[in-house]
């Protein structure tokens, strides 16, 4: 909801999205936490997925968002932390059942793979959409 803090990182693969999803989330009316990278020199993602899941384990962000190259790399390191359920998506629909099927509280997408105004409604379906529970909630459960 607005007014919630999200924490956003990004590689140099990611990088341009992620200023183009840093301003969607102002308009929204979101608190945002950028933990970067700010540059296209080449970095690491994982040091990035690390500032992330640190700000959400910390209380610093309720949800984040990661980007890079594929997205793949982000989502391999986030969800290496067990409060983490970081979905890879690519349109409306998976952003949506990854909410309410997952509750995931990363959303993960590919700088070189999606387009900025698909990408703005996969933020926006992310932020919006509610975890289901009842026979979701015993799956998630599992995993943790
Ligand atoms: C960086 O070139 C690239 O490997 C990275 O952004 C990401 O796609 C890794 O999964």
């Amino acid at each position: 909801m607005p007014g919630e803090s999200i924490a956003i990182a990004a590689d140099h693969g990611g990088v341009e999205l992620k200023a183009i999803l840093t301003g969607e989330l102002g308009e929204l009316g979101y608190e945002v936490l950028d933990l970067g990278t700010d540059g296209i020199d080449s970095v690491d993602y994982p040091d990035f997925a690390e500032l992330l899941t640190g700000a959400i384990r910390d209380g610093r962000a309720q949800r984040g968002v990661l980007i890079c190259g594929s997205g793949i790399g982000m989502s391999i390191a986030a969800n290496r932390h067990r409060e983490i359920r970081a979905a890879l998506v690519h349109d409306n629909l998976s952003a949506r059942l990854a909410r309410q099927h997952n509750n995931a509280n990363v959303l993960v997408m590919g700088g070189r793979f999606i387009g900025a105004e698909v990408a703005k409604d996969c933020l926006r379906a992310f932020l919006a959409t509610e975890f289901e529970g009842g026979r979701h909630d015993r799956r998630v459960a599992k995993m943790s």
